[in-house]
């Protein structure tokens, strides 16, 4: 009974350090974090018509990890990123480390408001990403084959306001066939439909995601308007996502959990202020509103796009 009992006290003692000193796995919370980003930034259902994720993407530009929907400068992230995963509890049992692949995309979404069902610009494709053992719980990548499209960072055009690039890391069945128009390495920016995309090769589902906001100039179009994350419901959100799997998650987090909860809020809560002060300068800007404005700017953005793609042939 007593060595019983002192092992679990040892338990419960090295679970507690770990979520106080190193963040390993993602929790509920933070997954709810990161789910209420899209739906803010109205990257679901716009782009993504449904977004569960099983991991945390952390995204790093030669710094910090970035929050979803930050905003950097493209002279700031014209290189790749570092991705690392940070699993969820349920996410090894369902993609064990030795027999998983995955894909890796990141596509340019956009202003908030674009119609999705058009084209996007991809900035990025990797088919054949195997995970590797990374610090702690988390995983690094380990990209097996060439891309099938290089790293290309954003270059938004002028005035064509906040676009949203989103970081993709996709379940890769062992079914997987690359389809004809995109199963060679190297092949140059285009346009593409990411949705058809998934749905005409069988990817998925999105096992994480992130995204950041990359502006040149002062937008002259409208952006659409979004809420901003609403922190005290994330709580809720988490715990109801999980069914039975909450309450012990939520018990185990102990004290750690006040912490948990105010980054993620801050998260959210960052990210909701950074779209409506996009929101704010657009509309500073006396643009004129409605849907007409939106056409225009995404045309602008894939000349930006693909004035860069030939900077980079040349
Ligand atoms: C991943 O990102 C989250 C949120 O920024 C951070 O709390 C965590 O420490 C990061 N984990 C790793 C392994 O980089
Ligand atoms: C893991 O749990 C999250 C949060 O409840 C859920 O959204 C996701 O679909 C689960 N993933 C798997 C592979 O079951
Ligand atoms: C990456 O994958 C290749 C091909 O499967 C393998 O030979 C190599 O050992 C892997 N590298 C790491 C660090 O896992
Ligand atoms: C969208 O992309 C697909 C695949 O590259 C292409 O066949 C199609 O013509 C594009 N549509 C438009 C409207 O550009």
């Amino acid at each position: 009974m007593f060595v019983k009992s002192f092992t679990t006290a040892l338990v419960a003692a090295s679970l507690s350090v770990q979520s106080a000193f190193a963040q390993n796995t993602a929790s509920n919370l933070q997954l709810a974090g990161v789910k209420a980003n899209f739906e803010q930034a109205d990257l679901v259902p716009a782009f993504l018509p449904t977004f569960n994720p099983s991991a945390l993407l952390n995204v790093s530009f030669g710094g910090d990890n970035v929050e979803p929907g930050t905003p950097l400068a493209a002279t700031a992230v014209s290189s790749a990123p570092t991705l690392t995963v940070v699993p969820a509890s349920n996410f090894t049992s369902a993609y064990p480390q030795a027999s998983s692949m995955f894909t890796v995309a990141m596509v340019d979404a956009d202003i908030v408001g674009t119609d999705e069902s058009g084209n996007q610009t991809r900035h990025w494709l990797a088919n054949n990403v195997a995970l590797t053992t990374g610090e702690g719980g988390a995983y690094g990548l380990n990209y097996t084959t060439d891309p099938i499209t290089n790293y290309a960072g954003p270059g938004p055009a002028e005035g064509s306001g906040p676009h949203r690039y989103v970081l993709l890391f996709i379940s890769q069945p062992s079914t997987f066939t690359a389809p004809n128009y995109l199963s060679q390495p190297n092949t140059p920016l285009g346009t593409f439909n990411f949705q058809n995309y998934l749905t005409s090769t069988g990817l998925g589902p999105i096992v994480a995601a992130n995204y950041i906001t990359v502006e040149n100039g002062v937008a002259t179009v409208t952006i659409s308007s979004t809420s901003a994350v609403q922190s005290s419901t994330l709580v809720a959100a988490a715990a109801s996502t999980t069914g039975s799997a909450s309450s012990s998650a939520a018990s185990s987090m102990g004290s750690a959990s006040a912490s948990k909860a105010s980054s993620a809020s801050r998260a959210a809560s960052s990210a909701g202020s950074a779209a409506s002060s996009a929101v704010a300068s657009a509309s500073a800007t006396g643009a004129k509103s409605g849907a007409s404005t939106l056409l225009p700017a995404s045309l602008a953005g894939l000349v930006g796009v693909g004035a860069l793609a030939v900077g980079l042939v040349f």
